[in-house]
C-alpha cells in the first residue's frame, strides 16, 4: 500500500531514490513521484503515471542537488492514478509523501477550501500539504509545524515530509503503516521497508507508531508527535542480517521466480538454531507453561493458508486450534477465555488486519505470538513474542519462500507446543526438509511443466482440490493462480466438490489436485474421478501415481518424491506457486506486480 522513500546526506539523492523506489515498486505501482532540491535551492517535483521505469525515464541523468529529498510509489485509494494524485504534494515550501488514509479529510479539505486553498488533486495527501505550509507561515519553525498540523488530522499516515527553507532536512512521522530508518556514516535513509536501502546500510530503527524523526544527514533525533520538542533522544539501531543480495533479481527473470527457488535456503535458515536435542524452539520456553488452552490463528491471504496448514499440524499434535480471517475475527464477538493464545502470521507484519486482530486478542486479555518475516515489524513489536521466519526480503508481490517458512516453523511450534518430546518421525522430516526440497528445486526444470502450463493456459477455469493438507494447500494453490495469471480459480476440500462445484466441470475445465497426505488418497481418487466422468481435466501432483492410472482417474501428473509427509508439503507448494508463475509469465503478465494488488496491506 504505497512505498516511501527519504534521504538526507552528501550524495546525489535522484539515483537512490529511483533504484529505492523500484525496490519498493511490490507495494503499489500505480504512480511515482520524487522531490529534491535543485541547484538554485528550490524543491522540484518530477511525477508519473504508472510504473517507477515511466519516473526514470523522465528523472534522465538528473542527479538532483546533495541534500535531503523525497520520493513515492502509490497505491490508489482516494483518487484515480493519474499525474495530478501521484506524490510528492506540495504546497508552497513543503513537499511531502504519504503511505495510509486521512480519515477526516473531507472536513479538513472544506475547511482549508474556506480559507482559501486551491486543490490540485483529489487525494487525501495533498491536505496534509496544505495544513502543514499553513502551520509553517504561523510559526515559521518546520518540524514544530508538523505536529501542530497532524493534531487536526484523524487516520493512519506514514510521512517523508521536506521544507524549502531547511535543505539538508527531512521529517519523518509514523502513526500506523509502517516506516523505517537506516542510519548510514553521515547519511540516513527513511523506507516503507528495508530492501529500499539494504544496499547502503544494515542498521535499522523501526519508528513508532506515533513517533517523529528529525533527521539531517547522520544526525536524527526521535519523539513523539504529540509531545514537546524536549523529549527528542537517538534512535537505537539494530543490525539486520540480511543480505543485499536478496534484494537483486540475479540471473532470474522475475523475483517471484528466484524466491520460488529460495524455498529452501528459507526453510534452513527459518529453522536454523531452532531445533536443539530434544528439544525445538528453545526461545519459546519462556511463554510456557504448555500446551496452551485453547489456541486461534489470525491471518490474512497466503498467511491464512499456512495457518490453515498449521491447524492440522497442530491436531496432528494432539493441540486443539482454531484458524480465523483476521478481517473477520476482528469484529466479531471475541468469546475466547482470557490466557488463551492468539497466534498472528503475517509475512510483512504490517497488515492493518492481523494486527487489528491481535490488538483486540489483547485487550481481551489473551497472549498474543506472532510469525512475522520482517524483524522490526509492528506484529513483532505488538505481541508478547514474536517468532521470526528467515525467509529473507520477499519482493513478488505473490508469497512464495515466505510461505515455505511460515509452514515450517508452524511445524515446529506443533512439536513444541506439545510439551512432549518431539515425535522422532516428524522431526527427522523437518531437519530433512530444506535439503529435501533443494534436491527437488534442482528437478524442477521448466520443460518438466511445458504440457501441464500449455493445458492451463488453454483452460477456461482452473479448480484446485484436496483433502487433508491438501486442501489449504489447494486453496493456496489457487490463489497463486488467479493473482498472478488473472484467471478464474478456486480451492475446494475434494469431499465438498459434489456439493456444489462440479456443476462447473466440463471439458476446458481442470482440476488440479496436489497429493501429498496419503492418508486420503482413495477417497481423493474417488472425488477425481467424477470430476474426469463429466469431462474435467485431471492434473495430479505427488508421489507414487502409477502411470496405468493414467485415464482412469487422472490425464497428467507432476510427480513428487516418495518423502515423509511433512516433507512432501513443501514440494507440492513449490509445484503450485511455479505453475502459477509458469502460466502467468506464458501469458505475458507482470508477475512481480499483478494489477490491483500490494504486497502489504497496511489499510483496512
Ligand atoms: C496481501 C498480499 C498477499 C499476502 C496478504 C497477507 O494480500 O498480496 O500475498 O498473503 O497480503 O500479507 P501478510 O504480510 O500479512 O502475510
Amino acid at each position: 500500500m504505497c512505498g516511501i522513500m527519504g534521504y538526507s546526506g552528501p550524495r546525489p539523492p535522484l539515483p537512490l531514490l529511483v533504484s529505492g523506489l523500484e525496490r519498493l515498486e511490490y507495494r503499489g505501482y500505480d504512480s511515482s513521484g520524487v522531490a529534491f532540491f535543485n541547484a538554485t535551492g528550490a524543491i522540484d517535483v518530477l511525477r508519473a503515471a504508472g510504473k517507477v521505469s515511466v519516473l526514470k525515464e523522465r528523472v534522465g541523468s538528473l542527479e538532483g542537488h546533495p541534500g535531503a529529498a523525497i520520493g513515492h510509489i502509490r497505491w490508489a485509494t482516494h483518487g484515480a492514478a493519474t499525474v495530478e494524485n501521484a506524490h510528492p504534494h506540495k504546497s508552497g515550501p513543503i513537499a511531502l509523501v504519504h503511505n495510509g488514509i486521512i480519515e477526516n479529510e473531507q472536513i479538513l479539505r472544506e475547511r482549508l477550501k474556506a480559507e482559501g486553498v486551491l486543490f490540485q488533486s483529489e487525494t487525501d495527501t495533498e491536505v496534509l500539504a496544505h495544513l502543514i505550509r499553513l502551520e509553517y507561515e504561523r510559526s515559521g519553525e518546520f518540524a514544530e509545524s508538523v505536529r501542530r498540523a497532524l493534531a487536526l488530522v484523524e487516520g493512519s499516515y506514514a510521512l517523508a515530509i521536506l521544507c524549502q527553507d531547511e535543505p539538508a532536512d527531512l521529517i519523518a512521522v509514523r502513526q500506523g503503516p509502517p516506516l523505517l530508518l537506516g542510519m548510514g556514516e553521515g547519511e540516513s535513509f527513511v523506507a516503507s521497508d528495508i530492501p529500499a536501502f539494504l544496499h547502503f546500510t544494515r542498521q535499522v530503527y523501526a519508528f513508532r507508531s506515533g513517533e517523529i524523526g528529525l533527521i539531517r544527514h547522520g544526525d536524527v533525533r526521535v519523539g513523539e508527535i504529540s509531545s514537546p520538542s524536549s523529549s527528542w533522544k537517538s534512535p537505537v539501531a539494530q543490525t539486520i542480517s540480511w543480505d543485499p543480495f536478496f534484494a537483486e533479481k540475479g540471473t532470474y527473470r522475475h523475483f517471484m521466480e528466484k524466491e520460488i527457488f529460495e524455498g529452501s535456503r528459507a526453510l534452513m535458515d527459518t529453522l536454523a538454531d531452532r531445533i536443539v536435542p530434544w528439544k525445538t524452539l528453545p526461545e519459546l520456553a519462556p511463554f510456557g507453561p504448555f500446551p496452551p488452552p485453547s489456541l486461534t490463528f489470525v491471518a490474512c491471504g497466503t498467511s491464512w493458508h499456512a495457518a490453515l496448514l498449521g491447524r492440522y499440524f497442530m491436531e496432528s499434535m494432539g493441540i486443539p486450534s482454531a484458524v480465523e480471517i483476521a478481517s473477520e475475527f476482528r469484529y466479531r464477538p471475541l468469546l475466547l477465555p482470557g490466557g488463551s493464545w492468539v497466534v498472528g502470521i503475517s509475512q510483512s507484519g504490517e497488515t492493518a488486519d492481523t494486527l487489528g486482530a491481535l490488538e483486540l486478542a489483547r485487550k481481551a486479555g489473551c497472549r498474543t505470538l506472532g510469525i512475522s518475516n520482517v524483524p522490526g515489524s509492528s506484529l513483532e513489536r505488538e505481541t508478547d513474542l514474536c517468532l521470526l521466519t528467515h525467509a529473507g526480503p520477499e519482493i513478488g508481490v505473490a508469497s512464495t519462500k515466505a510461505f515455505q517458512s511460515q509452514v515450517a516453523l508452524l511445524m515446529l511450534l506443533s512439536l513444541a507446543l506439545s510439551g512432549a518430546e518431539p515425535e522422532t518421525e516428524k522431526l527427522e522430516s523437518l531437519i530433512r526438509s530444506p535439503h529435501r526440497l533443494e534436491m527437488f528445486l534442482e528437478t524442477m526444470s521448466s520443460e518438466r511443466f511445458d504440457q501441464a502450463v500449455e493445458r492451463l493456459r488453454q483452460s477456461h477455469l482452473v479448480m484446485f482440490a484436496g483433502r487433508g493438507l491438501d486442501y489449504p494447500l489447494s486453496l493456496e494453490g489457487a490463489l497463486k493462480f488467479k493473482e498472478i495469471t488473472y484467471r478464474p480459480a478456486d480451492g475446494y476440500p475434494g469431499g465438498e466438490l459434489k456439493h456444489g462445484p462440479i456443476a462447473l466441470v466440463e471439458p476446458g475445465v481442470t482440476v488440479i489436485a496436489p497429493m501429498v497426505d496419503s492418508n486420503l488418497r482413495q477417497k481423493e481418487i474417488s472425488n477425481l474421478r467424477e470430476i474426469r466422468a463429466r469431462g474435467g481435466y485431471v492434473l495430479a501432483i505427488g508421489p507414487s501415481i502409477p502411470e496405468n492410472q493414467r485415464g482412469i482417474w487422472y490425464d497428467d501428473r507432476i510427480d513428487l518424491p516418495e518423502v515423509p509427509v511433512w516433507s512432501g508439503v513443501f514440494q507440492a507448494a513449490a509445484v503450485l506457486q511455479y505453475l502459477a508463475y509458469r502460466v502467468a509469465v506464458a501469458l505475458g503478465n507482470d508477475v512481480d506486480q499483478p494489477r490491483n494488488l500490494a504486497k502489504s496491506v497496511t489499510v483496512e
